[in-house]
């Protein structure tokens, strides 16, 4: 596969060829997406809810992304790499950003890194990028505002909340961000974000009119059962099948058809012998 790049995404845009974003937390996962020759790659925040059983992405820390990152980045060298702002790593301060978003570019080797919001981040995102950090924005359902916004609800839904979200995706984009991802929003807002901006838009339940799709792959994979949202087509039940998979290998054990003959390191039989020989003469 052939190193993806933000150009490669720019051009994917103005060729309308469609960008593929899933999230992948380890090695493993990371090889199979890029044998699949997905462009992008998130080691989203989400990793608090899908691996660390979490309720909520807020207890999500840059020391618990940093590995799970750089073992993304080892499984898959040539996908274009996001690095997840987890929450509080750039509120508070853009000093505070800058170092933070440094860790993913300079420990992990990532090609951007993304966080949530729209103009109240305006500054964050223009200090990142005059510190050379390529930078991702996220509208719509923000995971990260869950309180403010009441849960994990669609966004834009209503004419005055759908023009302030076509706005703010204008901001960031004259801010500088090399792309933003749209979150459950209406589809008539994915096709305005879409259509008005000059940077790649990527939607996760934005409907079908943005340049590009993004999925959870522990939701489209059927790894996560916690909740669906309306968005996720389930491609794979992984989930059901890691269960009988484990329920065939318990079985297999409790009836003494596991481990079989195949299974079992040999011994020369003349070591067997003497073995015997020798534990005669032991208790
Ligand atoms: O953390 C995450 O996985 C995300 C998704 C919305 C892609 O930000």
């Amino acid at each position: 596969m052939k190193k993806v790049t933000v150009h490669t995404l720019l051009e994917k845009k103005r060729a309308k060829q469609p960008i593929t974003w899933l999230t992948a937390y380890d090695f493993p996962m990371a090889q199979f997406e890029e044998k699949a020759g997905i462009d992008i790659i998130l080691v989203g925040d989400s990793i608090g809810m899908t691996t660390f059983g979490y309720d909520s992405t807020l207890p999500v820390t840059m020391d618990l992304l940093i590995p799970h990152t750089q073992a993304v980045r080892k499984g898959a060298p040539n996908v274009f790499l996001i690095g997840d702002m987890p929450y509080m790593t750039y509120q508070v301060c853009a000093q505070e950003a800058v170092r933070n978003a440094g860790r993913f570019m300079a420990e992990c080797g990532c090609d951007a890194v993304k966080l949530e919001g729209g103009r109240e981040v305006l500054d964050t995102v223009k200090a990142l990028i005059r510190a050379t950090v390529p930078v991702v924005g996220h509208l719509g359902l923000t995971p990260q505002s869950i309180a403010m916004l009441g849960g994990f609800k669609a966004q834009g839904r209503d004419a005055d909340a759908a023009l302030r979200l076509i706005e703010d995706a204008r901001m960031l984009e004259e801010a500088g961000v090399c792309m933003i991802l749209l979150e459950a929003v209406p589809p008539e807002v994915g096709k305005v974000v879409a259509e008005r901006a000059g940077i790649p838009i990527v939607g996760i339940g934005a409907g079908p009119h943005v340049d590009g799709q993004c999925l959870i792959v522990h939701d489209m994979l059927g790894m996560f059962d916690a909740f669906t949202p309306k968005f996720v087509k389930k491609y794979a039940a992984i989930g059901e099948q890691i269960v009988k998979a484990l329920n065939v290998f318990k079985e297999d054990v409790k009836a003494g058809g596991f481990p079989a003959a195949e299974h079992c390191y040999g011994m020369p039989e003349a070591e067997s012998q003497k073995l015997r020989q020798l534990l005669k003469n032991t208790k």
